[in-house]
């Protein structure tokens, strides 16, 4: 198998929200299919998808769904995050990068966090997490569009090291960019709890 297609258990992560649950985070597999569309379906609202995806869908599609849960972890890296909360497995959460064509060192990030699990920390490990791992992996400029009135947005981007500027095409979106210069590792990530 091609080493762009190991499945990179260094991103594996557990953690404990403040009221109790745990958390898995980990990075996504092909048989995640049907958790993917059933979080984004279910796990969130018509608005966060609105904010998620900067379209109007109630699910998503079949071939972003295997595009989203076929990926090489290296183009395109993506985590997943999850609740093992009375034997049930639900998927709570899902940040990923994609690298922007012809420029291998910059990527386009998005993330998602379930309606029933904002405000306890998810995405701000999720993002933290993802910034890791693209840094890792060779990633020097990571951005993500959002839309202007996406206050929980742009404070989680801020709160994480992100800088906010004018999008170059829509003044709708504010594009939030982190450059990432120095080498970051698991164990570094694991070092700071
Ligand atoms: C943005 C989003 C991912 C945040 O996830 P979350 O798990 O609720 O965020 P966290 O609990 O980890 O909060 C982290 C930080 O984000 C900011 N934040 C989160 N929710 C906020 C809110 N409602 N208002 C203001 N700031 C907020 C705060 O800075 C917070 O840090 P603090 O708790 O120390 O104040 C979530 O709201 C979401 O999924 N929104 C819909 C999809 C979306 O907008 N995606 C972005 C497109 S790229």
């Amino acid at each position: 198998m091609d080493a762009a297609f190991r499945y990179p258990v260094e991103w594996i992560d557990r953690f404990q929200l403040p009221r109790g649950d745990w958390i898995t985070l980990r990075p996504v597999l092909p048989q995640d299919d049907v958790q993917e569309r059933d979080f984004v379906a279910h796990g969130l609202t018509p608005q966060s998808r609105y904010l998620r995806f900067l379209v109007g869908l109630s699910e998503l599609p079949e071939a972003l769904t295997q595009a989203f849960t076929h990926v090489d972890y290296h183009d395109h890296f993506a985590l997943v995050a999850e609740s093992f909360g009375a034997g049930l497995q639900t998927q709570v959460g899902d940040a990923r990068f994609v690298r922007v064509g012809g420029a291998p060192e910059v990527a386009e990030f998005g993330i998602a966090v379930g309606d029933a699990w904002h405000g306890q920390g998810i995405g701000r490990r999720l993002l933290r997490t993802l910034v890791a791992a693209a840094r890792a992996q060779g990633v020097k400029q990571l951005y993500g569009d959002v839309l202007r009135g996406n206050a929980p947005m742009l404070a989680l981007a801020r709160a994480s090291g992100f800088r906010a500027q004018r999008h170059p095409d829509n003044a709708a979106l504010v594009r939030v960019q982190s450059l990432l210069t120095t080498p970051v590792t698991p164990e570094s990530i694991a070092a700071c709890g």
